[in-house]
């Protein structure tokens, strides 16, 4: 499909550039494949991961699909809330919760805390004493699992801050033990983000299964395994692949992940979900002739969407409104000041002027969620298809 038939005509004669275009059909048709992907095992149960973008248009669509949440602050339990989505699917992760955020957790009576460390654990039996109220609370293990992503983005190893060691587990069990106001419901894992390789979530169900028979024969009885998210997208072709392969994502854990009568299996899914449903639009300020490159500049910047500048991102690139059959090689940048505020460099597009519209494709997700104010912008505004 050309990009010029995928965006409406109207929708960049009418509105001030950049903004965010989410195509909500999109949205539902990605939720409706993951939901059928899983509709055979009531013990599976989706949170979607608010961090990847918490617009309040599209959690509203997440929550009528009856995901739950995984939040990662008391802002996002909020936001969670807001939308609908009901407390009781609610779980709540983050290696730093102040006493306010877990107060947010325990005044709404989310599903669970994921506690990440010791001292945290202290801190919820603390304040849900004082409440006279009893937490659930899951321990964020880290299974010390590579996910072969970026550096930045990956969590399950041992340098990574997340998470309790596995070496620490007998330990908090222990004092655990002797809390009044915690109940243990189970183990949280994540290994990292964009993972397309299968390998690495296997390779987590069968480190999962392995701690699972070790406080197995210490006598825990475990209800909840949340394995986290981390699925990725296809960013090099988001036209051709707009949904990403929930099928073989949910298989391999079917194969590899052990479950026992009664337990559930909670997935915390955020990129998968909202990634290709967003898009980036821009106009063209300038074209300018550099020493050695061309530079297409355009009105939206590292503000709008860091993702190139943090991580080397790669987002496709397409000029929506330039019908020149001749192309040529840009490098695609933004208006702020900084020399990282690149979107793509040595891009082809047919010939490019001021006053033409840039896509930037699959920005739905840690795009409009990780946004600034720098250089004093303003927050870019959204866009809505149905
Ligand atoms: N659960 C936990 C505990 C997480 O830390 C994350 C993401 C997720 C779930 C959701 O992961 P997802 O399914 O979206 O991969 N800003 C980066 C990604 C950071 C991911 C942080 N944690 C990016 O733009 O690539």
């Amino acid at each position: 499909m050309s990009t010029k038939n995928i965006f409406p005509i109207e929708l960049f004669q009418d509105n001030e550039t950049p903004f965010y275009y989410y195509n909500l059909d999109l949205l539902r048709q990605t939720i409706n494949h993951l939901k059928h992907s899983i509709e055979k095992n009531p013990e599976y149960i989706v949170h979607y991961a608010i961090k990847a973008n918490a617009n309040p248009v599209l959690l509203k669509i997440i929550a009528q699909a009856g995901l739950g949440a995984d939040c990662v602050s008391g802002g996002e339990i909020l936001a969670a809330i807001q939308a609908g989505i009901s407390p009781a699917k609610i779980v709540y992760a983050g290696v730093g919760k102040t006493d306010k955020e877990i107060n947010i957790g325990l005044d709404n009576d989310i599903f669970c805390f994921n506690v990440e460390s010791i001292p945290e654990l202290e801190v919820i039996n603390q304040l849900a004493l004082r409440k006279d109220v009893i937490a659930r609370v899951a321990l964020r293990i880290n299974p010390e699992v590579e996910a072969h992503t970026h550096s930045h983005i990956t969590t399950g190893k041992a340098e990574n801050k997340f998470g309790i060691s596995l070496s620490d587990l007998d330990r908090v069990f222990a004092i655990m033990h002797d809390m009044t106001n915690v109940s243990f419901v189970g183990l949280h894992f994540h290994i990292g983000s964009q993972i397309l390789d299968m390998n690495d979530f296997e390779a987590l169900c069968h480190r999962v299964n392995s701690i699972l028979s070790h406080l197995y024969s210490q006598g825990v009885a475990i209800q909840y395994i949340n394995v986290g998210g981390g699925l990725g997208i296809d960013y090099e072709s988001p036209i051709e692949h707009p949904i990403p392969d929930f099928d073989k994502y949910f298989n391999t854990f079917r194969k590899h992940i052990q479950l026992q009568r009664g337990q559930t299996l909670h997935f915390e899914l955020g990129r998968a979900i909202v990634a290709q449903c967003g898009t980036l639009i821009s106009r063209v300020i300038f074209v300018k002739e550099g020493e050695s490159k061309k530079f297409v500049i355009i009105d939206a910047g590292m503000t709008d969407l860091i993702r190139p500048a943090l991580y080397d991102a790669h987002h496709h690139i397409a000029n929506i409104t330039s019908y020149s059959a001749e192309q040529e090689v840009y490098d695609i940048v933004g208006p702020i000041c900084e020399s990282s505020d690149v979107f793509g460099r040595d891009i082809k597009l047919p010939v490019t002027s001021r006053g033409d519209v840039i896509a930037i494709f699959s920005a739905g997700a840690y795009g409009e969620s990780m946004a600034s104010q720098y250089n004093c912008r303003p927050i870019t505004h959204s866009i809505f298809s149905e």
